[in-house]
């Protein structure tokens, strides 16, 4: 049987993803961001922690979606998908192959379980997923695991709130115990932490907040369930609510998980770089 053995939040800023690709992580300023991820490049290289699967829950940034198309949630069900070109090129990354038929197989049991959500087979994936897999895996020739992409909208309101991510990430695991194939999976739950992209309050960071979000997704993820979006607006900055995408990951996990390894730095680029690898406890 398929069965979800751990979850990995981070942020997916897009200047880490130009700093790999243009070979910058050794300067002074994006050492300490990358130092961060080493523990779980090593951890996820491990035969033991490899997944067969990711389900990658992530957030366009209408490079996919725009104001033609706004789906809550979207999961992708074709073979591949191929990195967007958000302006100065693709990046050069390898493209995301999916694992169609569990993908599908997530998408019909989410749906019967009264769990809508849109099937998506053309699209470019972004930052938002790209460089979460830059940060986990490097720089291969080729992606190491199977990706199930899974958008989220954060970037057009209403996005949904964070108990219904919740409540979406209950139904994939409920999904996952259903597959009869045997694959480890993970779920990540990417963007975050706090950030402003724009107006007065640009380049917002709270980090009393933040790290109390992170201590919360094990001590008391009941509370974070509950965080209503105008909070997460008034804390974390416009942009602090792509951490909803967190709490699928969260949803998905079950109540009983153990903090592998944390990390939190302050700035990279506009944002509050968040990570945190969490193992499933049965
Ligand atoms: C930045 C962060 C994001 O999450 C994003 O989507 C774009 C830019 C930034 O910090 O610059
Ligand atoms: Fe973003």
């Amino acid at each position: 049987m398929a069965r979800i053995t751990a979850g990995v939040t981070t942020s997916h800023v897009p200047a880490i993803g130009a700093a790999l690709d243009l070979g910058k992580t050794e300067q002074e300023y994006w050492k300490p961001v990358f130092a961060g991820y080493e523990w779980t490049r090593r951890w996820i290289a491990e035969d033991a922690n490899k997944p067969d699967v990711v389900v990658l829950v992530y957030n366009d940034h209408a490079s996919a979606f725009d104001m033609n198309l706004i789906p809550t949630f979207a999961i992708g069900c074709a073979e591949s998908f191929q990195p967007a070109d958000e302006g100065w090129g693709p990046r050069p990354v390898p493209i995301v192959e999916n694992d169609a038929d569990f993908a599908w197989h997530l998408a019909q049991c989410c749906i019967l379980d009264e769990f809508d959500i849109t099937i998506i087979n053309k699209m470019d994936v972004d930052h938002g997923l790209t460089v979460p897999l830059s940060l986990m895996f490097g720089q291969p020739k080729a992606w190491p695991c199977k990706i199930v992409p899974l958008a989220v909208n954060v970037v057009t309101y209403p996005p949904p709130s964070g108990n219904r991510c919740w409540m979406l990430g209950e139904a994939i695991a409920r999904a996952v115990e259903s597959y009869p194939q045997d694959l480890k999976v993970q779920v990540w739950g990417t963007g975050g932490m706090s950030h402003q992209l724009q107006g007065p309050r640009a380049g917002l960071i709270n980090a009393a907040w933040d790290q109390k979000f992170l201590d919360d997704l094990t001590a008391d993820p009941e509370r974070l369930r509950r965080i209503p979006h105008i909070e997460y607006l008034r804390e974390t900055g416009s942009e602090g609510i792509e951490m909803v995408m967190w709490l699928i990951m969260r949803g998905a996990l079950g109540p009983k998980v153990k903090e592998l390894h944390r990390h939190y730095h302050v700035p990279a680029s506009n944002t509050a770089v968040g990570h945190i690898v969490l193992e499933k406890c049965s």
